[in-house]
């Protein structure tokens, strides 16, 4: 057993009962932070068409490497956290330096030990607050106006940054600038993104092909609040998000088995506990678990939310439950919850087209995307050598 494997595997509850599988709810709540997943939207405000977008096209033919570099030579004093911060920073803006895939392997690497070196936080992982963050950063993207999605990584600034469903992702934020001060040539964008793609992948998920181009842009791209979906809301709420992003009913219920990750934590988004048992590794286990325990309305004084009737450490939200009511989820859920490898080709399908959401396919290094090894592929070959 590779001593990755053996570390996932001590982060299984099922081999390591020392882990917490749900945690208790906080003594004191505070009443501020007693809200649902998204804040309501605000009035109709001018979507983030950004007088500049002419120039981000123009310049898109050119190495994405060398774009981000552009932009992160010029701008860094207009962003936030982007100040050049060391001479080797510097000195590598000034070589302009173009990253190869090798060097974006050292990024997911990097990332890999970020999300390993985690110690007591939550089940041992910062992978699924990773996930979460790059899912926000691109799941802001509305097709009808070509806005949002992760090209700009616009939740550097505020009021982004504060919106109600973002609670809690300065964690994640703050995790990528580590890895941003020893990759300084990486845009913001393709950091967050490809630490989703990590924390899949290193969570026993299935591979996520992925590319880099995204650039680094400003807060007058960022969209209005209310684009990502509401935990309180049913069926027709997430048709109109997710059919808003590009994607169809087969996606909705796919990308939601992300869910079989991480946790719900009170103090960011008001709701309490765990999807699975296994909260670091990715399974089927969230369509099986639907289907398979009796699900009831949690007694508490906080949003509305279920659990397990069993062993009350699960939990699911209202939406997690629509794909058993609704008709149609109900069917692709089913399929998902019969056949893991069928959840994993199809949800790395979506993954990674969510992932490139807003991003102009000029911009991007590669014609295809890249797969990245995992550390445990990279460990092995090293060893047949
Ligand atoms: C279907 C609509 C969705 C809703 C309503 C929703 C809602 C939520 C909520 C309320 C939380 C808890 C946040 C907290 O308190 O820390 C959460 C966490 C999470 N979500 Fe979603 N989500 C949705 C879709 C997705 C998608 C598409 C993905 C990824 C592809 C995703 C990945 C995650 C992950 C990994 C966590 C755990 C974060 C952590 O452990 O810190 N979610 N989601």
């Amino acid at each position: 057993m590779s001593f990755s494997v053996f570390r996932a595997s001590l982060r299984s509850p099922a081999a390591n009962p020392l882990r917490r599988v749900s945690q208790l709810p906080k003594a004191q709540f505070r009443a501020k932070f007693a809200r649902n997943f998204s804040s309501p939207p605000p009035p109709p405000a001018p979507e983030a068409k950004s007088s500049s977008s002419g120039l981000y096209l123009g310049l898109g033919a050119a190495a994405a490497g060398g774009l981000a570099y552009y932009f992160y030579a010029t701008n860094s004093g207009k962003e936030a956290g982007t100040t050049v911060k060391s001479g080797v920073q510097a000195a590598k803006v000034q070589a302009n330096f173009v990253p190869t895939k090798e060097d974006y392997i050292k990024v997911y690497n990097k990332i890999a030990q970020v999300i390993d070196d985690a110690g007591e936080y939550d089940d041992g992982s910062y992978g699924p607050v990773l996930l979460r963050l790059a899912w926000h950063s691109s799941g802001t993207y509305d097709k009808d106006t070509n806005t949002g999605g992760s090209n700009y990584a616009t939740m550097r600034f505020e009021p982004e940054s504060q919106h109600g469903a973002n609670a809690g992702l300065n964690i994640a934020r703050n995790l990528m600038e580590k890895v941003k001060q020893e990759f300084p040539w990486i845009s913001y964008g393709d950091l967050w993104t490809l630490a989703g793609v990590a924390a899949i992948q290193e969570m026993a998920g299935p591979k996520i092909p992925w590319r880099p181009g995204r650039i680094d842009g400003f807060a007058a791209q960022a969209t209005p609040d209310g684009r990502l979906p509401d935990a309180t809301q049913g069926a027709d709420h997430l048709r109109n998000i997710f059919h808003r992003m590009g994607f169809n009913d087969q996606e909705i219920v796919a990308l939601s088995g992300a869910h079989a990750l991480g946790r719900c934590h009170r103090d960011r988004s008001g709701f309490e506990g765990p999807w699975t048992f296994s909260p670091t590794t990715l399974t089927n286990d969230y369509y099986r678990l639907l289907f398979d325990e009796k699900w009831v309305w949690k007694r508490w004084d906080g949003p509305k939310q279920l659990e397990d009737k069993k062993t009350k450490s699960l939990m699911m939200l209202p939406t997690d439950y629509v794909l058993v009511q609704d008709k149609v989820f109900k069917k692709q859920a089913k399929a998902y919850a019969d056949n893991q490898d069928l959840f994993f080709k199809d949800f790395s399908n979506v993954v990674s087209r969510l992932f490139e959401l807003g991003v102009p396919t000029s911009q991007f290094v590669s014609p295809e995307p890249w797969v990245m090894p995992t550390v445990e592929e990279q460990e092995a070959a090293k060893e047949q050598k």
